[in-house]
């Protein structure tokens, strides 16, 4: 069996917040990652996705190295990259490249975007001459004009930023680039562009991908593979097309149909701000974190957390309305299940 690319292990962080100017105190503590455990296996595409704050981006800047998990573990291609040593993780950062998603910020004003492009190689100790070469060859991999490296950022779109700024993470030749919302500043015709070049590279490049989104659209369309996320925890995980075909964790198939009912190219954006609201709701105890707003909740979910269990050979669901003992089905989440606990709706 081959052997995973990249593996996640209870990975935890938490962000506080203080105040006071001489007694610095803490006034709030936010579990951005609660516990998420995954494997990414070479060249396949996985999608993160959920609403806004359910921590995407703190996850997939601990697995770029970019902060540091309070607890838990990152593998890559089978070493432990929280413990390896500065000069081996240096080898590493080659290997581990992101695409942020507002194009533009991402890159140097003042820098021309060959030397942009080029600047990971220099960093690597690539000679000036050939890594404003490869630059070119770059530009021309992404769809850009190679003699366009001389310009400045301002002088390109936001979908050109992007293939540039998609080029400068392919520089150093990474087996893993995560994709942290890389289409959502973009314009909707030109997001359909950036989307078929990335996996037109892929095919090229054979290169693994992890794809931050908050569209489960996109990410069906773009991802082998699918992890739903709410609250820092994966609550549903499986196959893209199964799970957009019948969602089996009452949050996904509340996104699901929330999406659904909408109309126009904002409805995924609208989707996940409805998400949002329902967050508001949200119990802070134990047990799922999802019961202030299940429709199916349970007596034993409010102080019984539930843990992500596999439901068939490539479906895994954090809840408890799938104990072996139930028999339950993802389409039994269309019945109204015996046992359940009325919600306070939203008015
Ligand atoms: N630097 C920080 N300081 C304090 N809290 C933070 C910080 N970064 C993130 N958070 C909090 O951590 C939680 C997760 O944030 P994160 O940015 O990872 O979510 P996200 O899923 O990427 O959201 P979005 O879809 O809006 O980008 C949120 O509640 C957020 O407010
Ligand atoms: S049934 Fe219980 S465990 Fe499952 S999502 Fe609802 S509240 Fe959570
Ligand atoms: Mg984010």
């Amino acid at each position: 069996m081959t052997r995973p690319l990249l593996s996640v292990r209870d990975i935890h962080r938490s962000y506080t917040t203080t105040s006071g100017l001489i007694r610095r105190r803490v006034v709030a503590s936010t579990k951005a990652v609660d516990g998420v455990s995954f494997d990414l296996f070479p060249g396949e595409t996985v999608g993160l996705v959920g609403g806004s704050g359910s921590g995407k981006s703190t996850l997939a800047r601990i697995i770029a190295r970019l902060i540091e998990p309070d607890q838990g573990e990152v593998w890559f291609d089978g070493e432990l990259l929280t413990e390896v040593s500065r000069d081996r993780m240096r080898l590493f950062r080659r290997d581990i490249q992101v695409v942020f998603q507002d194009p533009l910020h991402s890159l140097n004003p003042r820098r021309t975007v060959g030397e942009s492009i080029a600047r990971p190689l220099l960093n690597f100790g690539m000679p000036k001459r050939a890594a404003l070469a490869k630059a070119e060859s770059l530009m021309e991999l992404v769809g850009l004009d190679p003699s366009a490296t001389s310009r400045y950022p301002h002088e390109f779109s936001g979908g050109q930023c992007q293939r540039i700024a998609i080029a400068r993470a392919l520089a150093p030749e990474p087996r893993l680039l995560i994709l942290d919302e890389p289409v959502s500043a973009l314009d909707v015709s030109v997001q359909a562009q950036i989307l078929n070049l990335l996996r037109e590279i892929q095919g090229k490049l054979d290169i693994a991908y992890l794809f931050v989104s908050h569209d489960l659209g996109i990410v069906r369309y773009m991802c082998d593979r699918t992890l739903v996320m709410y609250r820092g925890q994966i609550l549903e995980s499986g196959l893209s097309n199964d799970i957009h075909k019948l969602p089996a964790h009452p949050f996904t198939r509340n996104f699901l149909d929330t999406i659904l009912t909408m109309d126009g190219d904002e409805r995924w954006l609208d989707a996940a701000a409805a998400i949002e609201d329902v967050e508001e709701e949200r119990s802070d105890g134990g047990g799922c974190v999802y019961q202030g707003t299940c429709a199916h909740r349970l007596p034993h979910c409010r102080d019984k957390t539930p843990l992500l269990k596999s439901i068939d050979g490539s479906r895994s669901v954090a809840c408890h309305l799938y104990a072996e003992e139930t028999g339950f089905r993802p389409s039994d989440l269309n019945a109204k299940y015996e046992g359940a606990i009325p919600c306070k709706s939203k008015s």
